[in-house]
């Protein structure tokens, strides 16, 4: 499917966004090796996440979907898992397989597991390399899926040091660490996302954090909890996007996950000239959530600060569009990672703000983007569901026309997008490509 959008800025409104992606797969994956059952409300029902459930199903676990956001996961304790009959699907899920990876190497079993063309391309070799390290083993195709990862290696805990700044990865040593004898110590070069160590705790585990590591004993069983999913500040970023572009908007968005670990968008954007401001704070157990409101502003061109880099690391498709639209030049550096992701983002999104008469020199890890106006035209998405998403935006306020090609993988993350891009005032189609 391709998205064609005509220009139509975005009006006041007050919205809901899907849930988040990160704590949606944790909740299930935690869920289904606790004792006892997890009940999870806000679930994010994007391929995706589906993926990591019907994965946990292959294994034996009791899923109960009481509606699409509502679930019971009735768990089999951490050696309950059973072996699945076939291959686990991972479709387009990074953050699937490399904590899957994780969790499966601590098992009595062999499984294998496989995701599509985007996932099959990527780099696994970041998690095999500690796995092996601690006593499992993980057979690849030269560092990429599919991977098989033998069951029933006693795992011994490591101090493992992170060469790249990654939650996944973090994450994939921590759960293995549950596995392992003796005690896991992960450092990272920069404080990624928190949801695996917030979430453990809440289901009993006991584990410490430092300033740039943290610790946990392996052997620690899990207690079934309830799970309220915060809306995903990553699908946010679109909706709060396409408020600042518009000439007069003034949009609410309720409910938000505001974990300081991922809010470097916000403070971008803020330091960009954004009006957005974070209101009625709370907390929905183990994440702080606030609703966001943003309005039409005025932004400027600067230097990101690389220090921001794994704190707003999904949100470069959408900051290049606001790069694009500011007042100036921004330049971005500290991005060697958005490379390796659903797309090479960098290659992306320099390509398709070209396509819309954007003048942007890309550099290895990152690029310069001087700020213009967006002309019609056509780009290509890289089966990418971000970069679908923040060219959606951009579109809003060309000044004609927008077709956006294969856009299918947005359900991956933001099901009901077009529908709520509509719903503020976008003029955003969807259409079979060959439609004329
Ligand atoms: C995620 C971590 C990030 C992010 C991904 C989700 C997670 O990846 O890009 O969308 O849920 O742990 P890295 O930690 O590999 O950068």
């Amino acid at each position: 499917m391709d998205y064609l959008v005509q220009p139509a800025p975005a009006r006041s409104a007050s919205v809901t966004v899907p849930g988040d992606k990160s704590v949606s797969h944790r909740a299930l994956m935690l869920g289904s090796i606790a004792d006892g059952n997890t009940h999870i409300r806000g679930f994010l029902a994007g391929e995706d996440c589906l993926a990591t459930l019907a994965a946990c199903a292959a294994m034996g676990v009791e899923i109960d979907r009481h509606d699409a956001t509502t679930i019971t996961v009735h768990g089999v304790g951490r050696d309950g898992l059973e072996a699945p009959s076939a291959a686990l699907d991972l479709g387009n899920s990074g953050t699937a397989m490399r904590l899957m990876c994780g969790l499966l190497a601590g098992q009595g079993f062999d499984s294998t597991l496989t995701g599509d063309a985007s996932l099959t391309g990527r780099p696994m070799g970041r998690v095999i390399t500690p796995l092996e390290q601690m006593g499992a083993r993980v057979d690849s195709r030269d560092g990429k899926p599919p991977l098989t990862v033998r069951g029933g290696r006693a795992l011994d805990a490591v101090e493992y040091r992170l060469p790249m700044a990654s939650a996944q990865v973090k994450s994939c040593v921590l759960l293995a660490g549950l596995y392992a004898r003796g005690q896991t110590r992960v450092l990272e070069p920069a404080v990624t996302r928190d949801h695996t160590e917030r979430m453990l705790r809440t289901m009993g585990v006991s584990l410490d954090v430092g300033g740039g590591w943290v610790r946990l004993d392996g052997g620690q069983s899990l207690t079934g909890t309830a799970i309220r999913v915060p809306a995903d500040l990553s699908s946010a970023a679109f909706v709060m996007l396409a408020a600042l572009l518009a000439p007069d908007a003034d949009v609410l968005i309720e409910g938000v996950g505001i974990n300081p670990t991922r809010t470097g968008v916000i403070d971008i954007l803020l330091s960009m000239g954004a009006d957005i401001a974070i209101e009625r704070r709370r907390e929905a157990g183990a994440e702080p959530v606030a609703d966001i409101r943003v309005r039409s502003s005025r932004l400027r061109g600067l230097d990101v600060d690389p220090a921001l880099v794994s704190l707003a690391i999904d949100e470069f498709p959408v900051l290049f569009v606001a790069a694009a639209a500011a007042e100036g030049r921004t330049r971005f550096s500290g991005l060697a990672e958005l490379r390796v992701k659903e797309s090479d983002r960098i290659a992306a999104m320099a390509s398709g703000l070209r396509a819309l008469g954007i003048t942007v020199d890309e550099t290895p890890d990152g690029a310069s983007i001087a700020g213009g106006r967006f002309t019609g035209g056509r780009v290509e998405s890289h089966h990418d569901h971000r970069i679908a998403m923040a060219f959606s935006v951009a579109a809003s306020v060309a000044d004609a026309p927008v077709t956006i090609a294969d856009v299918d993988n947005v359900e991956t993350s933001f099901p009901g997008f077009d529908v709520l891009m509509r719903s503020i005032g976008l003029d955003l189609q969807t259409r079979r490509p060959d439609a004329a």
